[in-house]
């Protein structure tokens, strides 16, 4: 398939695997990007500049194809050294980057200067829209269903998507409730140039976490998401367990008076426990609605490979046939 997203970063299918905490590593980047994806590493799950150098060399060992970097802009006492993690991303000869959390404007420079493509993650049409301003190539645009940080505005992708279409001139992909070929038939028609997924992408075999975080996602629901920190203004979309019903039970107490000390057991250094130890009920991991369309364990190339084909089939033959009856 060809759209604006596979001639701008090299791929053969139009489908992103967005940067996900304790879940993209080499492992998952490269079977993304093997199976004709983007797959993408997640540059601050590595807790330091090297070790961020250290694994990009592991992708290039598993993989020839392109792949991405995730940088994410959050607020924190004490910043990352970002200028150090944009230096190992150039010297790992990385030429994508995917940016999400706040703008990623004053790293452009820097970003530009090595000839990187910037694919800025956000939540509205005017953070997109800024982010076409500063010269970013692409955006992913994250509607209200998708797991993490869906922003304030509550706007589902039905509405986002076609509202980026309207206003935006470089291309952007759909993100957020994307899952089979169905979504990407839909995330095309809607305007996107492609899509990104991030729980889908974590039920598959190469990701790189424990399997109770597998089963999890395929034993829920759509209905099995909270949002929370909604009075902080971060708002999280994660999946229910034990640790969240802990942590809600605090909002409820607190209310409007809630700060993040009050909750900080339930939400810091929760995705090891999670994904590395399977440790299902220590707090608070972000999971997508998408959850309810997620029924299996496949290989990331099955997974793409089911996508395209699904694709190609409701295109030539359900959308085709409506218009020759
Ligand atoms: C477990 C998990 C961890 C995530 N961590 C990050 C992250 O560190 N940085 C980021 O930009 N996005 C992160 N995301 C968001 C994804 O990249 C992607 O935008 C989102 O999952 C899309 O929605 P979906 O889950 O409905 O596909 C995370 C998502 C999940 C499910």
């Amino acid at each position: 398939m060809k759209t604006r997203i596979t001639e701008l970063f090299g791929i053969r299918y139009p489908i992103i695997q967005g940067g996900m905490h304790y879940v993209g590593f080499a492992e998952l980047a490269a079977a993304v990007s093997n199976a004709g994806g983007l797959g993408i590493i997640t540059g601050l799950t590595q807790k330091t500049p090297e070790l961020l150098a250290r694994e990009i060399a592991r992708c290039h060992d598993m993989t020839d194809q392109p792949f991405g970097v995730n940088l994410t802009f959050l607020p924190a006492f004490t910043a990352p050294p970002y200028p150090e993690y944009i230096a190992a991303i150039v010297e790992g000869g990385i030429r994508v980057v995917e940016t999400a959390g706040r703008s990623p404007e004053a790293h452009m420079p820097a970003l530009k200067a090595a000839g990187i493509k910037v694919i800025h993650k956000c939540t509205s049409v005017r953070h997109a829209l800024k982010a076409e301003r500063i010269g970013c190539d692409a955006v992913s645009v994250d509607g209200f269903e998708c797991g993490g940080h869906p922003g304030e505005d509550d706007v589902p992708n039905m509405i986002l998507l076609p509202r980026a279409a309207e206003e935006l001139k470089i291309p952007f992909v759909a993100s957020g409730g994307m899952a089979d070929g169905r979504s990407l038939v839909a995330a095309l028609a809607l305007g996107a140039d492609g899509m990104n997924m991030g729980t889908r992408f974590i039920a598959t075999k190469e990701a790189p976490v424990h399997a109770n975080v597998k089963q999890a996602i395929v034993n829920a629901s759509e209905l099995d998401t909270r949002l929370i920190m909604r009075s902080l203004r971060n708002t999280e979309r994660v999946i229910n367990n034990a640790g969240v019903d802990r942590l809600m039970a605090i909002e409820r107490e607190k209310g409007d008076a809630l700060k993040i000390d009050d909750i900080i057991d339930q939400v810091a250094g929760i995705y090891p426990k999670v994904m590395t130890d399977g440790d299902m009920d220590a707090g608070a991991w972000s999971c997508g609605m998408v959850a309810g369309l997620i029924h299996d364990v496949p290989t990331c190339a099955e997974l793409i490979d089911r996508i395209m084909a699904q694709a190609y089939e409701l295109i030539e033959q359900r959308l085709k046939g409506m218009l020759n009856g």
